[in-house]
């Protein structure tokens, strides 16, 4: 079927609480391993490529390879614009046919990434794409800063109601203790300020550093109403990790395919992991 938006598939989450896998794709065997993962999940899946992917691959091979993925099964896919903090990027992406973009204005002071995230909107909202903002900041696994750092950093629920109410935003980014990129330790999630954020603002919130998140942590999220759950970093170990047996088990093998090959199949075992987690399997 053709590309569907992202907020239907969220409010249909949102509704029946669950939560949409948004998996990021960097090239085609990515793609075609989060297709398959979905089809055999009988799960809507949303393909998300980052600004770094966009440049990676090239805009426009990525949405020709998700809008052949999407028409070619039954199960709902949407293409989504990761992190989008470029406003030229963004209008690109809804011009060669994204169904969705993320505004990234986390960086900038409250009112700008208001402004900013409502300027998005206003191009977007009359197509029928979605739009996801991000208020609080993220961040890295990588960047070297002390907890309490990292907790001024959270979202703030007044904020986020503020936030939503004078963008109308579709859906919303929260940093609630997640980081993008591999923990050193085990992330401990502020359940209480992630079940004000959603109290004050009834919109689909996003989870973004999902990946090595322990189960249990993304299920309650989920129960407190994450709609949509971000995972890259567990992708690339899954896929890379598979390259580097292929390699070591057979340093002579020349063949891209029996090295890519592998790497897409365990791609797609980690992903169908996931969607069972998300307890979106069969909500197609
Ligand atoms: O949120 C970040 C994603 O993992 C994308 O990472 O910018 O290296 O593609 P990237
Ligand atoms: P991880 O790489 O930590 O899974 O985060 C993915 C993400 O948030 C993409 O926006
Ligand atoms: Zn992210």
């Amino acid at each position: 079927m053709p590309l569907v938006a992202v907020s239907e598939l969220l409010w249909k989450a949102d509704r029946e609480g669950y939560a949409v896998g948004a998996f990021n794709a960097n090239n085609m065997e990515i793609v075609q391993a989060i297709v398959k993962a979905a089809e055999l999940e009988n799960a809507p899946v949303i393909m998300q490529a980052s600004q770094g992917a966009l440049n990676y691959a090239g805009l426009c091979y990525i949405t020709e390879m998700v809008k052949i993925a999407a028409e070619s099964t039954h199960v709902p896919v949407a293409l989504h614009l990761d992190h989008g903090t470029d406003f030229a990027q963004v209008v690109k992406c809804i011009r060669s046919g994204f169904t969705s973009v993320m505004y990234d204005g986390s960086k900038l002071p409250l009112e700008e990434n208001i402004a900013m995230t409502k300027k998005v909107l206003e191009i977007a909202r009359p197509i029928g794409v979605s739009v996801e903002a991000e208020l609080g900041k993220i961040g890295g696994t990588e960047d070297h800063i002390h907890v309490s750092e990292r907790e001024a950093m959270f979202t703030d629920p007044e904020e986020a109601k503020y936030f939503v109410e004078q963008t109308g935003v579709e859906s919303l980014a929260v940093a609630i203790g997640t980081a993008h990129g591999q923990y050193k330790g085990e992330p401990k999630l502020d359940f209480e300020r992630l079940a004000k954020i959603k109290e004050l603002t009834r919109i689909p919130i996003v989870l973004h550093g999902s990946s090595g998140v322990p189960d249990e942590s993304i299920r309650k999220a989920i129960e407190l109403g994450v709609c949509k759950v971000n995972i890259d970093t567990n992708i690339r170990e899954a896929f890379v990790g598979a390259m580097r047996k292929v390699i070591a088990e057979k340093p002579d093998e020349i063949d891209p395919r029996k090295i890519l090959g592998p790497a897409r199949d365990a791609t797609v075992e980690i992903i169908r992991e996931k969607i069972r987690i998300f307890g979106s399997s069969n909500k197609a």
